[in-house]
């Protein structure tokens, strides 16, 4: 028991809120929900950066005021959290007069000590990323952090004394394991200090950035950006200093954040917290990147990806579930819509859901729906009732070290094990021995650990594991912090022998992979013996038609598309397919072929796409696939 404060970075207000910022800040509240459940009171803090260049130019582009623009943009942020469900307890945005009172107090106290003086400033700067570089931190003439083009400047500034706690903080991180976490990130920012550390410049001049918190004790400045936003894990909690609410959350526990921004918050921050004389937070947690393939998202590839999409297509337990599960903490992860596909398929379906199903179906089978009152039990029995007692304290321990993935293992693997005790148990043959004391203990044993796993997964899961919960409750559960906040439920036992259980649909039904296109084409090829079975209803959405080809011409700077028109019955279409190779425009027209008519439309190289045809392929071979007999136009195949 005890206090617990998490932040995640607050994000640029800028950018469109991508798969990353989505992921810290589900996993800030996952790990908020966590410790709630075993019984810590949580503060769980996040926002928007919004002051700077990027915002004042994007702002003028616009020909809006700064405020205006910031106040439509942080719209996007709040309704992806709204929609992950994320129980922050404070939003903060760096625009709040709160928060711009704390950051003028915190200056004048840092000028007032001596820690901030007015000096000339030449050097490099990248507005991207609003920093300051010297020439030989530039990489190719570059910004070593962005790659992108840096400008030169001189200017009168005011900075702020990083090199007189240089020793200090390295004692610091050397005194305390815990304070930069992983070991990795620790051992680059001991890196990082090892080379001369200059001061910071903490100011800009109004006449090159007005978008920022005003300097109290010299009204021609903005603050730096970082130093602005930094002072965000403060205001967020409470007016500075001798207020209540800041002295029962401060030190912060966890300051989640990407590696990308590991040196602002593991040299900055600390030393700014320092020369102020305040407590340093526990701890700086760096977490990985989620890459495409192998690089890292930006925008300039192209390869965002865009939460909001997946939520709608795949449920947001799911979503959250699979980014939980697929990082370990610390690490990079891949992300591809197939390894989302195939972890909700095999944990959620297949080993939880189906589960559930099983269990729901022997109850009522052979208690008439009613949860039996288990006996003493013989060893199998025991292994399932001790593993489900130690588990709560195993996910607690591992949720307190970070291993956020290992607890999620840890779960995985305990549903396993009931998994193989129903087989190894056979609870249909005991009803038709008759052992009806040994088939209570196993089902009720069985449902108990259900139970337990439920409750576990539920700061992930969310309402997925209140509709599972309900199934074994007598009370009505409304909201998810019905079974969030109270530890007692995570007892072994508390299953009540006589409750009625509450059928349910099928929780997390298998997903199918309507995305065969994401997988390299020879290994669809390869494994179509192994290829998921599907039924009728599922074949029948599919309408495939015999087209007869009127026209068809070569796509201009195309080597391999053709645009084809067909006859398809009542109406004309425009198709285009890849088969220039393998075709002459010329020799396709008048054929009858086989075309998948209720594809979605799309645009190939420009040109509108309405349907696809279809051909079969051996490797350098294609053949497209045409009707053996006269046979009308727009008939259907089956
Ligand atoms: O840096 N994988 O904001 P930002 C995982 N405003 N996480 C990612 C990610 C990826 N590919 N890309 C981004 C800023 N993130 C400053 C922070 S804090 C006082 C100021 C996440 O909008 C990750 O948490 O660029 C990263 O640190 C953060 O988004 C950067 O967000
Ligand atoms: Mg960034």
């Amino acid at each position: 028991m005890g206090k617990f404060y998490i932040t995640t970075p607050i994000y640029y207000v800028n950018d469109e809120p991508h798969l990353g910022h989505a992921y810290t800040t589900i996993l800030a509240d996952v790990l908020s929900r966590y410790h709630r459940l075993f019984g810590d009171e949580v503060f769980f803090s996040t926002g928007t950066d919004e002051h700077g260049l990027k915002v004042q130019e994007a702002a003028k582009k616009r020909d809006v005021e700064p405020r205006f623009h910031c106040d439509e943009m942080v719209i996007r942020f709040l309704k992806l959290w709204k929609k992950l469900k994320i129980g922050y307890s404070k939003f903060i945005r760096t625009t709040e007069n709160k928060h711009i009172f704390v950051v003028q107090s915190l200056l004048t106290y840092l000028y007032e000590r001596g820690d901030i003086y007015f000096d000339t400033y030449v050097g490099k700067y990248c507005i991207p990323e609003e920093r300051f570089w010297t020439e030989k931190d530039l990489i190719d003439g570059k910004c070593p952090s962005c790659g992108r083009e840096v400008i030169s400047i001189e200017e009168k500034n005011y900075f702020f004394k990083l090199s007189k706690y240089k020793d200090w903080l390295i004692e610091y991180i050397k005194e305390h394991p815990d304070f930069i976490k992983p070991e990795s990130r620790r051992n680059e920012v001991l890196g990082f200090l090892k080379k001369p550390l200059s001061d910071l410049c903490i100011s800009r001049p109004k006449t090159r950035l007005d978008w920022g918190i005003e300097i109290p004790f010299d009204k021609k400045y903005v603050t730096y950006v970082w130093f602005d936003a930094l002072i965000n894990y403060i205001s967020a909690i409470g007016v500075y200093r001798n207020n209540d609410s800041f002295q029962k959350w401060w030190p912060c526990d966890i300051h989640l954040v990407g590696k990308d921004i590991i040196t602002t918050h593991a040299v900055y921050w600390p030393i700014m917290l320092k020369s102020a004389g305040f407590e340093l937070p526990e701890t700086i947690f760096a977490h990985g990147w989620w890459l495409i393939k192998d690089t890292k998202m930006s925008k300039s590839l192209g390869n965002i990806v865009k939460p909001i999409d997946l939520i709608d297509k795949y449920g947001v337990e799911n979503f959250r579930y699979v980014l939980m599960k697929n990082m370990i903490l610390g690490s990079d992860a891949s992300f591809s819509e197939e390894m989302l596909v195939n972890t909700i398929n095999s944990d959620l379906a297949n080993d939880y859901g189906n589960l559930l199903s099983r269990l729901v179906r022997m109850i009522e089978k052979y208690f008439q729906g009613e949860i039996p009152e288990p006996g003493v039990g013989n060893e199998l029995d025991k292994k399932i009732i001790e593993g489900g007692k130690a588990l709560p304290g195993t996910i607690k321990e591992s949720v307190n070290k970070m291993k956020l993935n290992g607890a999620l293992d840890s779960v995985l693997k305990y549903i396993r094990i009931i998994n193989k005790y129903i087989e190894q148990t056979a609870p249909w043959n005991l009803h038709k021995e008759g052992e009806i004391e040994e088939l209570k203990t196993v089902l009720y044993s069985a449902c108990e650990g259900f139970r337990l796993v439920t409750i576990l997964l539920a700061p992930i899961i969310l309402n997925k594991a209140k509709t599972a919960l309900s199934v074994f409750s007598e009370k009505e559960m409304k909201h998810i912090e019905d079974i969030n906040t109270d530890e007692q439920f995570l007892t072994w036992g508390k299953l009540k022998p006589g409750i009625k259980i509450k059928a349910i649909k099928s929780i997390f039904p298998r997903i199918i992979h309507d995305k065969g296109g994401n997988r390299p084409k020879e290994d669809r090829v390869a494994d179509w013996q192994g290829a998921e079975k599907i039924d009728m209803e599922y074949f029948n959405r599919i309408d495939i038609r015999v087209g007869k080809i009127l026209e068809a011409a070569p796509v201009k700077r195309s080597k391999t598309l053709l645009k084809i028109t067909l006859d398809l019955g009542e109406k004309k279409r425009q198709i285009v397919a890849g088969i220039a190779k393998h075709y002459k425009a010329e020799e396709l027209i008048g054929k009858e072929i086989v075309v998948l008519v209720n594809l979605k439309p799309t645009k190939i190289m420009g040109i509108e796409s309405n349907g696809m045809l279809l051909a079969a392929t051996d490797k350098g071979n294609l053949s497209v696939i045409s009707v053996d007999r006269d046979i009308k136009p727009g008939s259907k195949v089956s």
